[in-house]
């Protein structure tokens, strides 16, 4: 089973992921995590260019092409042969992401980017994905708060932020058999126990 945590800056997404993954082993079940942009060396190698601060030149095509390239060796190296083999895949963004932030955040035209998403992936989509859903403003001011990571893409407008947050409920309300929406303004463990809800209802039914 493939499954994916999606959400805005600040989220929280990286913070319950491994909580999430530590129960699940603790009730059987063969887990592995990962993340994206990232996930296999090469992928990281594409992360650490996407994410560099100086790269301020780089253009929104090269940017699509480098999370495509990032994921598609995910995908061959790590993701599908896991699947094969009956692990459950919990992965920190995907495919959404590209969506909702090169899409709806950049505004590229949606149609073309799903084409490149079904190439790049070899038609590799998650059988559950959760929005971890918040408001910009509270996003942002955690991410600075926590003094994580600032990366390039924290550094854009506000504007492109609250693209971003409705791209994602505009994404889950097309597909809403594949996503759920988990309020992440709540706090800490309340968002943990939302996550084990929502992923042990999938687990019972499959
Ligand atoms: P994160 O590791 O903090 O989630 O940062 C990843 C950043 O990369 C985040 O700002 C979202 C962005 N991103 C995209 O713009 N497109 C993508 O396809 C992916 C996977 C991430």
């Amino acid at each position: 089973m493939f499954i994916t945590l999606e959400g805005p800056e600040g989220s929280g997404k990286s913070s319950q992921l491994p909580i999430l993954a530590e129960w699940l082993r603790a009730k059987g079940h063969n887990i592995y995590t990962t993340r994206e942009p990232g996930g296999t060396m090469i992928s990281d190698q594409i992360r650490t260019i996407l994410h560099d601060l100086e790269n301020t030149a780089m253009h929104p095509r090269t940017e699509i092409l480098l999370y495509l390239a990032s994921r598609t060796q995910h995908v061959e190296e790590v993701i599908r042969p896991l699947l094969e083999k009956d692990m459950i895949v919990l992965c920190d963004r995907y495919a959404d992401s590209t969506l909702a932030y090169q899409g709806y955040g950049h505004c590229v035209d949606i149609p073309t980017l799903k084409k490149l998403l079904d190439f790049s992936t070899g038609g590799l989509y998650p059988d559950l994905t959760i929005l971890l859903d918040l408001e910009v403003e509270v996003g942002l001011e955690r991410r600075i708060q926590s003094g994580g990571e600032w990366n390039r893409l924290d550094a854009y407008a506000l504007a492109f932020h609250k693209r971003v947050r409705e791209g994602y409920l505009k994404l889950a309300a097309e597909e809403p058999q594949r996503w759920r929406i988990v309020d992440a303004a709540q706090p800490f463990d309340d968002v943990q126990k939302a996550l084990r809800d929502v992923i042990w209802s999938e687990l019972v039914k499959n």
